[in-house]
């Protein structure tokens, strides 16, 4: 299993309802990709965590960094993980949570890797998965 994080710059027309029919009409392609994950928006900017085959996701990550609904795709997280944290969702929709929180962790998760320091990087990503479920449950 593979994931990635990505982050980037909403086209200024975008609303939470455009936001919602994104990640509503993914659900499909996603599903058939065995993709799964969470889109996150917060009026401003858009943050995605995408969880699959690497290949799968690598191919859907080319897709979107052509959509001119966003601009300035920059990933912030990638890697190997040992199992999914959005199963059942092929691409679940989030906009109650912080995204300053959400790249503070990031921020924590890229600190870890630049240590080396595989324990703290577990922690880091596992903090960053329950902030965003826990927003997702809350509603
Ligand atoms: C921020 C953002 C996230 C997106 N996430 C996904 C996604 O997870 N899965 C997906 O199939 N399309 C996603 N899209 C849409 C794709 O860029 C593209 O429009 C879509 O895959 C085309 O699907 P279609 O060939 O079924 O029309 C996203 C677009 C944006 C702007």
């Amino acid at each position: 299993m593979f994931e990635l994080i990505y982050m980037s710059a909403a086209s200024p027309t975008m609303t939470s309802a455009k936001a919602r029919d994104i990640a509503e009409q993914s659900q499909m392609n996603n599903a058939l990709a065995d993709i799964s994950g969470v889109l996150v928006f917060d009026g401003t900017s858009f943050a995605q965590i995408l969880e699959g085959d690497e290949s799968a996701v690598r191919r859907l990550l080319d897709i979107i960094s052509a959509d001119k609904r966003h601009s300035n795709l920059t990933v912030l997280v990638e890697g190997p993980t040992s199992g999914r944290s959005f199963a059942g969702w092929s691409m679940a929709y989030n906009d109650t949570g912080s995204m300053a929180q959400l790249l503070d962790r990031v921020a924590d998760i890229n600190a870890a890797r630049s240590r080396s320091n595989g324990e703290e990087l577990k922690r880091a990503l596992d903090k960053l998965k329950s902030d965003v479920l826990g927003s997702l449950r809350g509603k």
